[in-house]
């Protein structure tokens, strides 16, 4: 439809990446008349995240309510998995061998000691392992390797499978996907009143949900928000059939890699971590710093089949923590910022955003994540 109007029911979801399908799959199970805007669904950065379900090894000091937020959301993960495929047919690849931290040389294994020692402050469940047990449980390990520590609590989900069985299950529970690229939001008498699409249409909404990642902020109409791109290298390799029984994240020489395995054969290794603005450059030191560090620990990742190189955007705040529920703007809702953890915040994101829009209140596992603590501080 060109130049024409669309109605929706009750809520408009800018942008179908993980989160943004999640909020309207629950929010349609809930009864509400749902339709996502996105031209690309999955094509940010659901395509790029290596989908780590990693609380514990994510851990770190200052952000105790975004871990509590984060393992609520992976207790969540076994029923959210099994419903989807229940729901669709489709696999989403939930992993639960369990998370593997390795240090490459003393500075990195002291790190390790000063991350186990916060682990265990908060009760975490995470043990030392000394080099040689390192490798009994991930054997393809560089024999360099000074220590370890197994969570294994800490799983992974192929992100990508999970992005098409959430399609699938959002639009067979009534969601319609306007394959569309949102050009603004539609404000009237002060309140959020539906998206502006490209082609001119406007998409009437009583409520807007905005779940566009690193771009929420930069959407025409919505009130100032302190949600930025972080950017993120990946790479994708095949042929790592045997290779790794599970994640296995490393510190080498002070640098951060992690190897995640799915899909039988495949292996992600991740991720650069920069600030760049809206840079989507695959760079040679990018690719050259990820592959040098994951052959240093799992030397035989030299022999894979590199497929795919791969630069999105995390959506980063200045807490690192998701911004949730209402906005200083009626009509409103947020479901972004979600930084290093949107696979794993998928579930407990979809859950409460729903709640907010099928009852006007949001639940109080999400009331610390409210855009108003930006206001306060
Ligand atoms: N959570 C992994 C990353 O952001 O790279």
């Amino acid at each position: 439809m060109t130049g024409g109007d669309w109605v929706t029911g009750d809520v408009a979801v800018a942008g179908g990446g993980l989160v943004g399908l999640a909020v309207a799959w629950r929010a349609a199970q809930r009864g509400l008349g749902v339709t996502v805007v996105d031209d690309a669904p999955g094509s940010g950065a659901s395509a790029a995240a290596a989908g780590m379900l990693a609380p514990v090894t994510e851990a770190s000091y200052g952000e105790e309510a975004l871990l509590r937020l984060c393992a609520a959301s992976l207790q969540r993960y076994p029923a959210f998995a099994a419903e989807l495929e229940e729901a669709t047919g489709l696999p989403v690849g939930l992993r639960t061998a369990g998370t593997l931290v390795v240090g490459f040389d003393e500075d990195d294994v002291r790190q390790l000691d000063v991350l186990h020692g916060f682990q265990r402050e908060l009760g975490l469940a995470a043990e030392r392992l000394t080099p040689r047990a390192a490798r009994r449980r991930e054997p393809s390990l560089t024999p360099r390797v000074r220590g370890g520590l197994a969570v294994d609590g800490d799983h992974s989900v192929d992100g990508r499978a999970l992005h098409r069985a959430l399609l699938a299950a959002a639009t067979a529970a009534g969601v319609r996907v306007l394959r569309q690229r949102v050009a603004g939001l539609l404000v009237d008498g002060g309140r959020a009143a539906g998206l502006r699409l490209d082609d001119g249409a406007r998409l009437a909404a009583g409520n807007v949900v905005l779940a566009l990642g690193a771009r929420s902020a930069t959407l025409p109409g919505v009130p100032p928000l302190p949600v930025r791109p972080v950017k993120g290298q990946i790479l994708r390799m095949a042929g790592a059939a045997g290779l790794l029984e599970g994640t296995v994240r490393a510190l080498v020489r002070g640098r951060h890699v992690y190897l995640v395995p799915y899909g039988g054969d495949r292996l992600i290794v991740g991720a650069t971590v920069e600030d760049r603005g809206f840079d989507a450059t695959v760079t040679a030191g990018g690719v050259h710093d990820l592959l040098h560090d994951a052959i240093e620990v799992v030397p035989a990742v030299s022999e894979l089949e590199l497929t795919e190189t791969l630069a999105r955007w995390r959506p980063g705040t200045p807490d690192n923590a998701p911004v949730l529920g209402p906005s200083s703007l009626p009509g409103l809702v947020l479901a972004t910022g979600h930084h290093r953890n949107g696979v794993l915040l998928t579930p407990v994101t979809g859950e409460v955003v729903a709640e907010l829009l099928a009852t006007g209140v949001l639940p109080g596992l999400a009331a610390p994540f409210t855009a108003e603590r930006f206001t306060h501080r």
